[in-house]
């Protein structure tokens, strides 16, 4: 029986995954929140590959943890460069440290996420699963873009979520001070967000060499949700985690979507693991996402707020 459009993801979600043998010997892959389940998986995946791995981590110890499990396991470089994405300031020094560190990126994997039961602002000010989810990867991508497309071909790799479905996304409230904060909304508005400007930047990359596209790396065991209350601790180990897969079938279809040639030139799609899927009708609407992009750019300062102000002024006559 074939699944109406909007439940085909329940269907993709059990077919065979695509893999691929190819090497990614001594390029250098960057990869967000590498310190445990779908960016630790990544990561020891490229490094399997032969992959110089460079993680973008906001704690040290477990960082270095990783840093020596992949050196002594794969026999690979691994570096580590520190930053908490609720600061955006700590975004741009790590973009700095990689400019001057790395004369090339091969690939940018942007996975680091959190899921918050309840609203909190960053240090900026805005809500938390926005800023991390949404905004830093926003951020830091930009500010290494120059050298992506200096680098090409590259590619880069949002990681996603099916919870984009939960919707959630109002550009006149993004901090949430207007609704009450309802955590999968909060957590589907940042992964709205991100999805709608993956199409804008696909669009700006395209014929650059460098490509973009999102990804669901499938319902696996990892510690998302685990900073939220004991309640919620408990719910997610008791009554969620028995369902849940091994993380290692995420870093296997973010590997395929680094490495895989088949997967050169592709650009501006929504994954499933490693099939390709239609996004919920609201992540698709190509005029908010003008708006998501310029509010992106000013929300990180990559644009002036007064800029912003004119860009969201709707035309006169
Ligand atoms: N697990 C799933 O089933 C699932 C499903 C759909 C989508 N995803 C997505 O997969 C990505 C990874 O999540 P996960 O499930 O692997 O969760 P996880 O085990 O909690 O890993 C999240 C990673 O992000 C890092 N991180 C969190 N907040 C950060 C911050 N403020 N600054 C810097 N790094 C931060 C964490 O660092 P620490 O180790 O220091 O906490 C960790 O390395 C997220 O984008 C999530 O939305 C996961």
């Amino acid at each position: 029986m074939k699944l109406p459009e909007e439940l085909q993801f329940i269907a993709n979600a059990r077919m065979p995954q695509k893999t691929t043998d190819a090497r990614l010997n001594g390029r250098i892959c960057i990869v967000t929140g590498a310190t445990s389940g779908v960016g630790l998986a990544a990561a020891r995946r490229l490094a399997r590959g032969g992959a110089q791995v460079v993680m973008v981590c906001r704690n040290d110890e477990k960082a270095a943890t990783v840093q020596a499990e992949l050196a002594r396991e794969y026999s690979v470089q691994a570096d580590v460069v520190l930053a908490d994405f609720t600061r955006l300031a700590d975004v741009r020094d790590a973009a700095a440290t990689i400019l001057e560190h790395y004369p090339h990126i091969d690939v940018l994997i942007n996975n680091a996420g959190v899921h918050m039961t309840r609203r909190t602002l960053t240090v900026d000010g805005h809500e938390t699963a926005f800023g991390v989810n949404h905004l830093a990867s926003f951020l830091l991508t930009r500010l290494l873009l120059d050298r992506l497309k200096a680098s090409a071909p590259a590619r880069i790799i949002q990681v996603n979520s099916q919870g984009h479905r939960f919707g959630g996304l109002d550009l006149d409230d993004l901090t949430w001070a207007r609704r009450r904060y309802a955590g999968l909304r909060g957590y589907g508005a940042a992964k709205t967000a991100q999805l709608l400007t993956v199409w804008e930047l696909a669009d700006r990359l395209a014929g650059s060499g460098v490509t973009i596209n999102a990804m669901h790396p499938g319902a696996v065991k990892s510690n998302i949700g685990m900073n939220n209350g004991l309640l919620y601790r408990w719910y997610n180990r008791i009554v969620i985690r028995p369902f849940l897969k091994e993380p290692a079938i995420a870093g296997d279809a973010i590997y395929y979507l680094a490495a895989a040639p088949d997967m050169a030139g592709v650009s501006g799609k929504f994954f499933n693991l490693t099939i390709e899927e239609k996004p919920a009708a609201h992540a698709l609407d190509r005029a908010v996402g003008k708006r998501v992009w310029a509010m992106s750019e000013a929300l990180t300062d990559i644009i002036g707020r007064e800029t912003l102000a004119k860009v969201q002024k709707p035309s006169q006559g």
